[in-house]
């Protein structure tokens, strides 16, 4: 076996390794206190000390974490800062895909990659999000939402809802409505809120982006986000229908914040970041059309909503799109 070959083969392991001890709050506790007790942290999570040794091995491997054996301490290694930062990726990727790259064979075959044969975890993903959109999206989008002030928003496809609890957070006299298809998404977001004890400031219903009925609580939404989720309205005529129903129910509507990772058109290279091509693959298998920049922008001129901006962020091949 080459060496090239071995790492790619370990790579994955620590990949699954990495999600898992995120999502047992690992990391985090790694972060806070810049040591931890193997021992003290599986007894107190009531997890399996061996194996949880094992997955600490396969981090040490790649320099995430410093592990002193003898008495069972571990300290960031110098890529911990780094894969800290990436964590996300890693959940969206392992726990919110798995089953997908587990079935690739089977998932390739015409007929089977959609729906519940896929079986992706929105849990899962919308928890990944969470984690990467703060950290990468988010200060674009405060810095754009300065621009013009208002009171009710809503997000379609809220996953979390985790922007409309800091909007209520900062502001309070606002008021939020987060609309999401998955129903463990809307538990999750609802859970957030009441968290936050913001259910009175912020209702999160379960239905489709795609199929909005006039409604009151529409009716007065001055302001729209809609966040990695675009895409799913593709293909293009849908989505051109569903920008116009959008704007038929929701009259109020000033703006309209739609941020979404668009097609690369890069083929694999080391030059390649992180997320975009595991983004383009699952899309692909899934028969999801992911659209360019220049076909959002085609899109954009033939629906009722004018595009004045489009701001970069820190998600590669990803961007806000600012409608009016
Ligand atoms: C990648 S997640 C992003 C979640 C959140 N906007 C964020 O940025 O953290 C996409 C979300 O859109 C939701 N979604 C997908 N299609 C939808 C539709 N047609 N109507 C409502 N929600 C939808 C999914 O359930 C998922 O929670």
């Amino acid at each position: 076996m080459s060496n090239e070959t071995a790492r790619l083969f370990n790579s994955t392991l620590a990949t699954a390794a990495l999600a898992a001890v995120y999502e047992l709050g690992f990391l985090d506790e790694l972060n806070q206190n810049e040591t931890a007790h193997v021992k003290a942290f599986c007894d107190q999570h009531d997890l399996n000390h061996a194996s949880i040794s094992f997955l600490l091995h396969l981090l040490q491997r790649f320099e995430i974490v410093e592990l002193s054996s003898a008495q069972g301490v571990v300290r960031p290694g110098p890529v911990f800062s780094d894969a800290y930062r990436d964590k996300g990726y890693f959940l969206w990727l392992v726990r919110g895909y798995g089953n997908l790259w587990q079935n690739l064979s089977t998932s390739v075959k015409n007929g089977n990659g959609t729906g519940d044969f896929i079986g992706r975890n929105g849990k899962c993903i919308a928890m990944a999000s969470r984690d990467y959109g703060s950290q990468f999206v988010d200060p674009y989008f405060t810095q754009m939402l300065t621009q013009m002030p208002f009171q009710v928003a809503a997000d379609l496809g809220c996953g979390s809802a985790e922007r409309l609890i800091a909007l209520a957070k900062k502001q309070p006299d606002f008021r939020g409505i987060g609309i999401d298809i998955n129903t463990e998404v809307v538990k999750l977001a609802q859970q957030s809120v009441e968290a936050a004890n913001l259910q009175d400031r912020i209702a999160v219903i379960c239905g489709d982006v795609r199929e909005l009925k006039p409604s009151s609580e529409f009716s007065l939404v001055e302001v729209l986000f809609c966040f990695f989720m675009g895409h799913d309205l593709w293909p293009r005529s849908s989505c051109l229908s569903t920008l116009r129903q959008i704007r038929a129910v929701l009259p109020r509507a000033k703006r309209f914040l739609l941020c979404d990772t668009y097609r690369s058109e890069l083929l694999p290279s080391d030059e390649t970041p992180i997320f975009t091509l595991g983004f383009e693959t699952t899309h692909a298998v899934m028969g999801q059309y992911i659209p360019s920049v220049s076909e959002w922008m085609d899109l954009f001129a033939e629906s009722e909503w004018t595009c004045v901006d489009r701001q970069e962020v820190g998600i590669p091949f990803s961007a806000i799109f600012d409608l009016r």
